[in-house]
């Protein structure tokens, strides 16, 4: 895989999944554009550091004009975008009865929505280069109903998957894919809070008896914006250690 010269967006980069899917396409040379609503100084510090092409832009993505502002500004500075991922996502915990009507909506702004406007806001691009890579993270939970967390999280994600579907369709005959990872048990700094019996609970369910770490999803986001899987589109990868084989 090489994405030289290629301008590729990860919102949510600032930290767990998101960062390790911006360093990866950026050691593999594409320029990298770091979204997140938080400190991102350690991500450019580790671009910095290994002397990767990038730059941060601090985003809130429900903020339709924000996103389109920084989408104007990614175009004048490098011309193009050709790799989309939309990573950044929130998770509400509780149930139907303990979640609040505030937790629903914010989680659906941010997961669904969020993604939404950057595909908004980057496509007419891509259309018009007639290329174009677009991953969406969703979840395990979109496919099971959420596991562990609100019904919000399960119901956001299966919502980032209908629309993978229907944009996949909808772009083929422009050159452009659209696809989706879904991740579970994925070690972040989540993960890292859970009490022992919590983790090798998670890790005795899985066939692969371990937890996955962010670099193994990131690998399934490159080749899914990589030139080898142009014939892949409107597909979910899953990468759960084997947990749900559909
Ligand atoms: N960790 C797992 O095991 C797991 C499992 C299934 C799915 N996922 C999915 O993988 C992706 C990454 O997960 P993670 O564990 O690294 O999450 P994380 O919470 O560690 O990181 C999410 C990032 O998104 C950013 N973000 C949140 N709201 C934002 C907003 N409004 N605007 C801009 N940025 C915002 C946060 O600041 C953060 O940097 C998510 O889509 C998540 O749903 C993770």
């Amino acid at each position: 895989m090489q994405f030289h010269g290629k301008t590729a967006i990860v919102t949510g980069a600032a930290r767990g999944i998101g960062r390790e899917i911006a360093l990866m396409l950026a050691e593999h040379g594409a320029y990298v554009v770091v979204v997140d609503i938080g400190d991102t100084s350690e991500i450019i510090g580790k671009l910095q550091a290994k002397k990767l092409q990038g730059m941060a832009l601090r985003v809130d993505i429900t903020d339709y004009l924000a996103v389109e502002v920084a989408v104007r500004e990614i175009l004048d500075r490098r011309g193009s975008i050709d790799i989309l991922v939309n990573n950044a996502s929130i998770v509400a915990r509780g149930t139907i009865l303990t979640m609040s009507v505030e937790q629903w909506n914010r989680v659906m702004e941010v997961n669904v929505n969020g993604t939404y406007y950057w595909c908004k806001a980057t496509i007419p691009s891509m259309i018009s280069q007639k290329s174009g890579r677009i991953v969406n993270i969703t979840s395990i939970a979109a496919k099971t109903g959420d596991l562990t967390a609100a019904p919000a999280y399960g119901t956001s994600k299966g919502a980032v998957t209908t629309l993978t579907r229907s944009l996949a369709r909808q772009l083929a005959h422009y050159g452009i894919t659209v696809n989706a990872v879904a991740p579970h048990a994925i070690e972040t700094d989540m993960s890292a809070e859970w009490s022992e019996e919590k983790r090798s609970g998670v890790v005795e369910s899985l066939p692969v008896k371990r937890m996955g770490t962010p670099r193994e999803v990131a690998a399934a986001v490159c080749y899914l914006v990589s030139k080898d899987a142009a014939f892949v589109t409107g597909e979910t990868l899953n990468v759960n250690g084997g947990y749900l084989m559909d």
